[in-house]
């Protein structure tokens, strides 16, 4: 009725052929005795020519055709004259010529021309999505996504994964971001949290005996939105029993080198490379270091000592610390250039930048505060040559750390020098616990219901909650893992014995009573026989971002929420009728517009 075919897949082999077709009017071009349209479907363009001498009827009609009027045409299907052929498309060497034409749908003029959407605010595209994601590359996206999410599926199902619904409105689970509720009708003054992860349910399923669940699930964080956040992202979410941390690494290694093959026809070297949590941080300034280039930070504090230079004295006096990243090339930036640099740095929360340029001998105010030799020691270590410059901060370990760690990628992206291709890593030995200085507490590194390292678990039984030192250097069973630089993917195994994670909570200073009423249904399936087990999950659209090459997973995410968590294209969230508040037991205690 509508198509014999798609508009993509018109070739050579149909000349001759009298064909349906259906789609948009792309583009048109009226030449006279000739109106030439650009018909597309989600397979691609193919050429259609409206010509008096085929049919006066529809060449009268295809005057009225406008950009994105949805038309059926049928014709026979022509060789295009020489010359007229367009080696762009795969359908550019044949035409179809329309003896019948019907209008199905008419279009207003578009708020913006689909081919220039790209270069427009996000926003006009946001409200008007289903016209960004008519344009080709869109929909090369959301074609794409949907490959990968099947790959994955295939191959899980191949290795003994099945997939379990877990459900959406359910009770708060600390991933730690704020949680979205519910409010119940049925049940006032109570709330539904939903999922910021399916973690407590798919424990649950290994302690029920399902031992391998995987699940593509949407998962709800009430946080700081960026690039590569949404307050709702899909996860590849999985578990398995009886394993330890290997077990799931090597099932993922396995699911993304089929992947990547599959979907971009690139190999993935395997087993993948991995670091500790403290190599990551030392050597690269962050637990999610981007290995598609070198720029190592170098330890300083030794040769700082052998000068004289009081703010690099006066850091390690106090503790601190100080480091160092090449500036490579970057000898020819001016004082200006500096200054602003500097800016940047304190805008990471440095206190300063000290450089040092090696441009015939070196060149900088500090250099006169150290001989000779240790300026060239310090150049050593960080491979600096002629025509780079040092780049030194002094400061708390962790602002070090991270300050290095976030200059060196901006001097990466400045002087160009991230390579092409994916690189990924496993950060493993991870803290269990991290020290949380506003709350003066201990909070979970990965999540509570992560085990210790076996050889950790005696000193853990008998950790005191005031031995800041000695719980700081527990270690953890959790890996996350890393592409060119992102956090795609988390993971750990678990803690299957009670009293053990009755430990953790109290260490995490949640009372008995908090505990039961948080994730009591936990702590009693602990009790019936669990066997040990862990997992991981992806994030999905960061996963599909990275391998599109996309700026932002919001181009992989059809309909996307914007930096303020709010959905241009329906309005969500909005304000609900008194009759809805009331029903729900909810008072507002503010005026809402
Ligand atoms: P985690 O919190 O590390 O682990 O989340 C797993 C992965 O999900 C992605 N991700 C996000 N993607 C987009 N927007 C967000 N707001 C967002 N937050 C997280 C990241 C991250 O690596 N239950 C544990 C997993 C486990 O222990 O098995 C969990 O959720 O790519
Ligand atoms: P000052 O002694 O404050 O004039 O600083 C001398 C140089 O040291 C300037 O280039 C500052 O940017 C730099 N500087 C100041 N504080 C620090 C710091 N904590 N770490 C590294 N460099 C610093």
């Amino acid at each position: 009725m509508y198509r014999d075919m798609n508009c993509g897949e018109v070739s050579e082999a149909d000349i001759g052929r009298e064909l349906t077709l259906s789609g948009w009017v792309f583009r048109r071009r009226d030449h006279g005795g000739l109106i030439f349209v650009d018909l597309r479907d989600r397979s691609g363009l193919v050429q259609v020519v409206f010509s008096p001498d085929v049919s006066a009827e529809a060449h009268g009609a295809a005057h009225q055709l406008r950009s994105e009027f949805v038309i059926r045409v049928s014709g026979k299907v022509s060789r295009r004259p020489e010359g007229t052929e367009n080696p762009d498309i795969p359908t550019g060497t044949v035409e179809l010529y329309v003896s019948a034409l019907t209008i199905l749908s008419r279009s207003e003029t578009l708020p913006f021309v689909l081919e220039d959407a790209a270069d427009i605010s996000e926003s006009l595209r946001f409200r008007y999505r289903y016209l960004d994601l008519r344009r080709q590359e869109m929909q090369r996206n959301l074609v794409f996504r949907h490959r990968v999410t099947k790959l994955m599926r295939d191959y899980l199902d191949s290795e003994g994964f099945i997939e379990i619904e877990t459900p959406m409105l359910t009770k708060s689970t600390p991933e730690g971001a704020r949680d979205y509720l519910v409010p119940s009708r049925l049940n006032p003054g109570h709330f539904y949290a939903l999922p910021q992860s399916p973690q407590l349910f798919k424990q649950i399923l290994m302690m029920s005996g399902l031992e391998r669940y995987f699940q593509v699930v949407k998962c709800f964080r009430d946080e700081d939105l960026r690039a590569d956040r949404q307050p709702e992202f899909t996860q590849v979410d999985m578990e398995m029993s009886f394993v330890e941390p290997d077990d799931v690494i090597s099932v993922v290694e396995g699911m993304l080198s089929r992947l990547f093959s599959e979907a971009l026809g690139v190999g993935i070297e395997t087993p993948m490379p991995r670091l500790s949590y403290k190599d990551a941080m030392e050597r690269f300034g962050s637990d999610k270091p981007d290995l598609r280039f070198g720029l190592e930070l170098k330890e300083m504090g030794d040769l700082a000592r052998e000068g004289g230079f009081k703010v690099f004295l006066s850091a390690l006096d106090s503790g601190g610390r100080v480091k160092a990243v090449c500036g490579k090339s970057m000898a020819g930036l001016s004082r200006k250039e500096i200054d602003l640099l500097t800016d940047e740095v304190r805008s990471f929360g440095a206190k300063g930048l000290a450089w040092i340029k090696i441009k015939d001998g070196f060149e900088s105010p500090i250099a006169k505060f150290f001989p000779e030799g240790v300026l060239r020691e310090m150049a050593l270590r960080l491979e600096a040559e002629e025509g780079d410059m040092m780049l030194f901060v002094a400061d708390r370990e962790d602002v070090v750390l991270d300050v290095l760690g976030r200059l060196r990628l901006e001097i990466a992206r400045r002087q160009g020098l991230v390579s092409e291709g994916f690189r990924f890593l496993w950060v493993v030995d991870y803290p269990l616990l991290e020290w949380n200085d506003e709350e003066g507490r201990f909070q979970a590194m990965h999540h509570p219901f992560t085990s210790p390292a076996d050889a950790d678990i005696e000193r853990m039984l008998k950790g005191d909650i005031s031995d800041r030192e000695g719980l700081s250097s527990l270690r953890a069973k959790a890996y996350d893992l890393v592409l060119n630089g992102n956090e795609i993917g988390g993971g750990s195994i678990r803690i299957h014995n009670p009293d053990l994670q009755g430990k953790m909570l109290e260490l995490l200073g949640i009372s008995g009573e908090e505990a039961r009423m948080k994730f009591g249904f936990l702590l009693d399936a602990l009790r019936f026989g669990a066997p040990p087990h862990g997992g991981i999950a992806l994030g999905l659209d960061r996963l599909v971002m990275l391998m599109l090459g996309a700026g932002s997973i919001r181009d992989v995410i059809a309909f996307p929420k914007t930096q303020k968590a709010v959905c241009l294209l329906s309005g969500a969230p909005s304000p609900v009728d008194e009759k809805q508040l009331k029903d729900l037991h909810i008072r507002l205690d503010a005026v809402v517009e």
